[in-house]
């Protein structure tokens, strides 16, 4: 990034989501005022670990864990209001405190148990041909939100609207329901009350977030977005059908936080040293059985929404490369490099092969035969580096892979994350100013 001082970055997966966003975040955080997040919803798992404890968010940006750093939920964002607030309860149970910092766009849809019920109606209904989604409701909400029927936090907070918008919409899902999927109704007086009470209890929370980061940054405030799932799940952008309902790179913020994307300052994108993905789908670069496990133990690859064990594979350049170029991004992050740490030998996909043709970006479809894939081997490291601080602590193997992955992207790396903890980060250029002390 040429800018030494910038004031807006987003934060992105590159991947198949739980590359470490979450981690990462709340590192960058430090230098600054408030973050926002822009798509998704409690599909997300974001996890941060300092000082002992262990935090895992869906819906709330992790710069809330942060004291005193604002923390935005955009217009993009599909909103569960039970999972807020359950939520928020735990970390305020942690001494967390959220008040006067935690605002919420009145312009997000949000994601009614009927829409989570429609969501397990449709994965159990599609039997081996399932997506293997979250079950939080993710799809139906967004498609409630495309068909313009669906419920917005404004509504949710004002209960005769939401009287109005639940009378007209629940007749339909409920046929859907019972009809299609033999799964029971919603009463339309208790689920209206119910909804009614939650809304009630966000409502302090509730603004016109795009007028709050607009008047934030006229004013030098520095916000970080931060993305959710991964550049591979994006509904136009990943392996579709096997994707999320939500745009998940950085062109979504324009839309998913009424924030102008030429004022993003620096794009950075999160890569896992290897590669996981939850859920159905290709993955091209997938490990045989055993060295998955080896890297799903050494990782902890559980997921962090729905504790499924993650696929695990090797780093995918060819898909990496792709993702780098269509979501803009300028700079990397590696993380879970210590998890490769006892590997003899490390593999990367550099390409795939159909016969004599070298394809070298993920196809649009995948016949039932995976492409036959080209491979580079690095050597191994075989040390420990969980407690490496400075770059140079890393072993030169290690170094030398990390460098790779830059030079084959054409991307800064910015960071090089190995463990967990918040501490556990080797940091080559903070991109956002350092809070001045
Ligand atoms: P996110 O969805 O991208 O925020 O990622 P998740 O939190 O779902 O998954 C990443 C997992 O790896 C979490 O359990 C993190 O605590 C953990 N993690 C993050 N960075 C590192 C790292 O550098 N090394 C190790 N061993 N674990 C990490
Ligand atoms: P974070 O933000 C990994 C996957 C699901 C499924 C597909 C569709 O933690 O990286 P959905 O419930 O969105 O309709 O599911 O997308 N998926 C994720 N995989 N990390 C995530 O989020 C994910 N969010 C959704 O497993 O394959
Ligand atoms: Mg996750």
């Amino acid at each position: 990034m040429s800018r030494s001082a910038p004031q807006t970055a987003c934060v992105i997966g590159t991947q198949w989501g739980d590359e470490g966003k979450g981690k990462i975040v709340d590192v960058l955080c430090e230098g600054c005022d408030a973050v926002a997040r822009f798509q998704g919803g409690a599909n997300a798992g974001h996890t941060v670990k300092f000082g002992g404890e262990t935090h895992v968010l869906h819906l709330l940006p992790s710069g809330i864990l942060r004291p005193g750093k604002q923390a935005i939920l955009g217009n993009g964002m599909v909103i569960d209001p039970e999972t807020l607030l359950a939520e928020l309860d735990a970390i305020h149970q942690a001494g967390i405190h959220t008040e006067g910092r935690l605002f919420i766009s009145d312009r997000a849809h949000v994601v009614m148990p009927y829409h989570r019920a429609l969501d397990k109606g449709r994965e159990e209904r599609a039997g081996a041909d399932k997506i293997g989604t979250t079950l939080r409701g993710i799809g139906p909400c967004y498609e409630d939100k495309a068909a313009r029927r669906g419920i917005r936090v404004a509504e949710l907070i004002d209960p005769a609207a939401l009287k109005a918008w639940l009378s007209r919409v629940l007749p339909e899902k409920n046929a859907l329901l019972a009809h299609c999927y033999g799964a029971p109704a919603f009463d339309l007086e208790t689920l209206w009350r119910e909804q009614a009470a939650l809304g009630a209890k966000l409502k302090p929370a509730v603004v016109n977030a795009g007028e709050l980061l607009a008047g934030l940054y006229r004013r030098g405030a520095r916000i970080l977005f931060e993305g959710a799932q991964g550049a591979l799940l994006d509904i136009d952008l990943g392996t579709y059908p096997y994707v999320t309902s939500s745009n998940t790179c950085p062109s979504a913020i324009g839309t998913g936080c009424g924030f102008p994307v030429r004022r993003i300052d620096e794009t950075i994108g999160v890569v896992k040293a290897y590669t996981t993905r939850v859920g159905a789908g290709p993955f091209p670069s997938e490990a045989p059985p055993a060295l998955a496990d080896l890297l799903r133990e050494r990782g902890g690859e559980y997921g962090a929404t729905t504790g499924r064990p993650r696929r695990c594979g090797w780093l995918d350049m060819a898909a990496l490369a792709r993702a780098v170029w269509t979501a803009g991004v300028d700079s990397l992050v590696i993380t879970k490099v210590d998890v490769l740490d006892t590997l003899p030998e490390i593999k990367v996909a550099v390409g795939y092969r159909r016969g004599a043709d070298r394809v070298d970006h993920l196809p649009a479809s995948f016949p039932e035969e995976p492409p036959a894939i080209e491979w580079k081997t690095f050597p191994g490291w075989r040390r420990p580096t969980g407690d490496c601080r400075r770059f140079e602590d890393l072993p030169a193997p290690c170094r030398d892979y990390i460098a790779w992955i830059g030079a084959a992207t054409g991307c800064a790396i910015r960071m090089v994350s190995v463990g967990p903890d918040r501490a556990q980060t080797i940091v080559l250029d903070r991109p956002l100013r350092a809070t001045p002390p």
